[in-house]
């Protein structure tokens, strides 16, 4: 039950949850503030990263210099160089005034660079460069300028995967990936679940002034057995849903979206169905052993997580199947 009487208290960069997988991250997070080492946080779409990048940064010495995030996914490709590091008036057609770039505005403060794969290789080239050097220049200056930043980085991409493919520079991918930070999946640490809920709902319903609804035991359990495609923000647009249509009333089972309601009786979200014919268990134990640590490019901590095992359950089952 969600008491909407009790003040609530958000603050901006609040991290909610206590979940083992979310404290290990939010432990290393801190950690990693205190010193001015470069992080590349990757997760999930909606799992959380920019809220982690902001946190690092208020719980940095540089909190009280600007944080300036660049949205990687939407810098047009001509545009990067400029937009990154300034121009000089006239040094292009469209140049008609000095301007500086995100780099410079970023000076003893923070970098965020998120949805950092989505940068074209030429970029990648040029923000390395910068990366390992602090210098740059304007486009059309010959003036090498010195900048002071601290560089977060985040990606929703396997990394990994794009350097086999060739999209993306593995030098620049160890130049950023000093300090990993994995940011779990909501279905992953789903004890994070309830209490999120009580925090979406109450700031939604201060923010639109409506009486908080209150949740069923029954609908809390359907929340729990879904599997989060879209993460923390599915959870906090289902709120905002739910406090809107239903302020002041309990929201039952029925009231949740069909693929909520599908998901808990097991229909079109059955993780596998048995074939007519039954399978070998064994064989396919295996299969998704072998899966997972493709798909990991063969960290053995990230495959276990995706098979829900403890790393040392996951080299048992290696050695027992001969897998190492
Ligand atoms: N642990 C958390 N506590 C409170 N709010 C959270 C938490 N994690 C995520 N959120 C909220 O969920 C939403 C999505 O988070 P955020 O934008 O940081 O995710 P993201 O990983 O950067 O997503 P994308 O990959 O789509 O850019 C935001 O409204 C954010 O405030
Ligand atoms: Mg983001």
């Amino acid at each position: 039950m969600i008491d909407s009487k009790q003040p609530y208290n958000e603050h901006p960069s609040q991290l909610i949850g206590d979940s083992p997988e979310l404290t290990r991250v939010v432990w290393a997070s801190r950690i990693t503030a205190s010193s001015d080492v470069t992080v590349l946080i990757q997760g999930e779409s909606g799992s959380g990263k920019e809220l982690f990048a902001r946190a690092i940064h208020n719980d940095s010495q540089r909190k009280k210099q600007p944080m300036v995030t660049v949205n990687c996914a939407v810098i047009p490709e001509n545009l990067a160089e400029s937009m990154l590091f300034g121009h000089l008036k006239g040094s292009f057609t469209s140049a008609i005034a000095d301007q500086q770039g995100y780099v410079q505005s970023a000076d003893k403060g923070t970098l965020f660079l998120d949805e950092v794969g989505e940068l074209s290789l030429p970029v990648q080239a040029k923000l390395l460069r910068f990366l390992e050097s602090s210098e740059c220049e304007k486009i059309g200056s010959t003036v090498t300028e010195k900048v002071d930043v601290r560089v977060i980085a985040a990606t929703n991409r396997n990394l990994r995967e794009e350097i086999k493919k060739g999209s993306f520079r593995e030098d620049l991918f160890y130049r950023l990936h000093v300090v990993p930070l994995e940011i779990p999946p909501l279905r992953e640490r789903i004890s994070d679940l309830k209490a999120l809920l009580e925090h979406f709902t109450h700031t939604l319903a201060q923010q639109y002034q409506v009486v908080a609804p209150n949740y069923s035991k029954a609908a809390i359990k359907a929340l729990k057995e879904y599997h989060w495609p879209g993460n923390v923000r599915e959870l906090r647009n289902l709120c905002e849903r739910m406090t809107i249509l239903l302020a002041g009333q309990t929201v039952d089972v029925d009231n949740l979206p069909v693929e909520i309601k599908t998901a808990r009786q097991g229909g079109k979200n059955t993780l596998v169905s048995l074939p007519e014919n039954g399978l070998s268990l064994e064989k396919l134990e295996i299969e998704l052993i072998q899966q997972a640590l493709e798909k990991t490019s063969g960290n053995r901590t990230r495959a276990a997580r995706l098979l829900g095992l403890t790393r040392d359950t996951l080299l048992y089952r290696l050695k027992k199947y001969s897998l190492t």
